[in-house]
């Protein structure tokens, strides 16, 4: 595409008429700059794109977009905000790819990546091909690809959209993080559902009050369905049990369509019955009253499993064919995931890294535990310290045997983090064990018959970051190292 015409998506009061260089691609990383690239230049956290523009000029890049004039030998284009117009530019270059996808974006504070999951797979299950992107990896097709954030920034967003496009995807569904919302990663994306799983303390860090979070987490609502498309409304899939969902309703221009267990709703599951081996609810929906057996547990599981069934039904799918497909789901990996070494008490492993996912799982687990309940939980570094103290607090709340340990570090000193938590259950009995692997251990060498012990925080990682190092770490073969250890002892 040639830079004028590429230009012209910007407005009229960006002012060039110069040369006009043939672009091929459009990058913000110098390293990825070839010949003919338009270097785009962000300010970042920790480095600012500007400088790196001279070296993208030495690597071949034939214009670059700016926020400041810079002296180089190609053209600088110069604009107010460069992150914004990059999404504009993106969307253009590749041909507004979001538009020729169903496109289904997912926010909330739990349960994103768990309900994608289900929501590919649904899709998958009624013949589509699908593409997903979010926390664990990106797919499209049957081909998974790895990621750096849960929601990429806008250019590779749209180039990822494209590329599923060209492979003949019809759905897309991802994660939308409140960070990527406020960043504009997500501007120009044009979503057909967008879900809202629920809202409860997290990167306070970041949005620094909940009253900021909420409006982050709307914005992917309030985005919604400004000019109606009558061969294809859009739809937002609300929570009717979480008080949100009401601001989300009247945000949107989107048709509403609300799930829930306590509340009324247009989809909703009554008489609730959880095991340990699975979770049935009757299942009350437009469409009649129907038996919905599960292999997930826990009633967190049932709003995930609720959030999908009410995004499918909006999308056109079937309701049999829905739920044959969620009946046979056996679970998303590092979420409730058994780890199963032939012993005889249960652990498992779970992703909870948020006050509230952690006493979710934790109430899950007491509904099945017949003994005592260990937790190994610790926080992650350079993150939300306000979540320490109460995760603890959690913990001891709601396990008989708390263990405390190392997280991601990451920058911050491990002791620290835990006397941070420490500071939430001052009195209380826990056990404090800095190294996670001997963490593990130590529960499992603890643990009897019929005892339960979850290993809580990092879920599917399979590593562990202290300091700048990254080791290979994965909670589940580890305690399937300790317990097959235990068991020749
Ligand atoms: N709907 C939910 N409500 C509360 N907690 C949940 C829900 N779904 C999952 N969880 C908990 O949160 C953890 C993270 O789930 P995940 O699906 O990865 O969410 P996200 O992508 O939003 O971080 C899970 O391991 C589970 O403990
Ligand atoms: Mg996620």
């Amino acid at each position: 595409m040639k830079l004028h015409k590429l230009l012209e998506v910007l407005g009229p009061f960006v002012h060039y008429d110069g040369e006009n260089p043939e672009i091929t691609s459009i990058e913000n990383d110098n390293r990825k700059v070839t010949k003919g690239s338009l270097f785009i230049c962000i300010k970042g956290y920790t480095v600012d794109g500007h400088d790196f523009a001279e070296s993208a000029v030495d690597q071949g890049a034939v214009a670059i977009l700016a926020e400041r004039e810079l002296n180089l030998k190609v053209p600088v284009i110069v604009v107010k905000d460069t992150q914004r117009s990059m999404a504009m530019l993106a969307d253009a270059f590749y041909d507004q790819p979001s538009h020729k996808l169903h496109m289904i974006g997912i926010t909330g504070t739990n349960g994103k990546t768990t309900t994608s999951h289900l929501i590919d797979k649904i899709f998958t299950d009624a013949g589509q091909t699908t593409g997903l992107i979010g926390t664990m990896y990106t797919k499209i097709g049957d081909q998974k690809y790895e990621v750096k954030n849960t929601t990429p920034e806008s250019l590779t967003l749209q180039k990822t959209l494209r590329k599923m496009v060209d492979e003949k995807v019809e759905t897309t569904v991802m994660e939308v993080s409140s960070h990527a919302l406020v960043h504009g990663r997500v501007h120009g994306t044009d979503y057909d559902v967008a879900v809202f799983t629920n809202l409860t303390q997290d990167h306070l860090d970041y949005h620094k009050t909940m009253e900021e979070y909420k409006k982050a987490k709307g914005l992917l609502f309030s985005q919604l369905g400004n000019s109606f498309n009558h061969r294809k409304p859009k739809y937002a899939v609300l929570n009717a049990d979480d008080p949100t969902s009401e601001e989300y309703k009247r945000s949107t221009a989107a048709t509403p369509f609300t799930y829930g267990i306590d509340q009324d709703a247009d989809l909703q599951a009554k008489n609730v019955e959880m095991s340990a081996s699975g979770t049935s609810f009757d299942l009350v929906s437009p469409f009649g009253v129907h038996k919905v057996n599960i292999q997930l547990i826990g009633k967190f599981s049932v709003y995930n499993v609720l959030a999908g069934i009410g995004t499918a039904l909006v999308s056109g799918i079937p309701l049999p064919t829905i739920i044959s497909s969620v009946e046979d789901v056996k679970g998303v990996p590092g979420r409730f995931e058994p780890v199963d070494a032939g012993q005889s008490f249960s652990v498992i492993v779970d992703y909870a890294h948020t006050p509230d996912s952690l006493e979710n799982v934790l109430n899950t687990v007491r509904q099945f535990a017949k003994k005592r309940i260990f937790v190994v939980v610790g926080c992650g570094g350079d993150r939300d310290r306000t979540k320490r103290p109460l995760m603890a607090k959690i913990a001891c709340e709601n396990a008989t045997d708390p263990i405390f340990t190392s997280d991601n570090p990451r920058s911050e000193n491990p002791e620290q983090i835990l006397s941070d938590m420490e500071e939430g259950v001052k009195g209380e009995n826990y056990t404090k064990i800095t190294d996670r692997e001997e963490a593990i251990r130590y529960a499992v060498q603890q643990a009897e018959d019929g005892d339960v012990i979850l290993i809580a925080g990092k879920g599917h990682e399979t590593y562990q970051q202290i300091g700048n190092e990254i080791f290979d770490f994965d909670d589940r073969e580890i305690a399937f190292k300790a317990i097959k250890q235990r068991k020749e002892q």
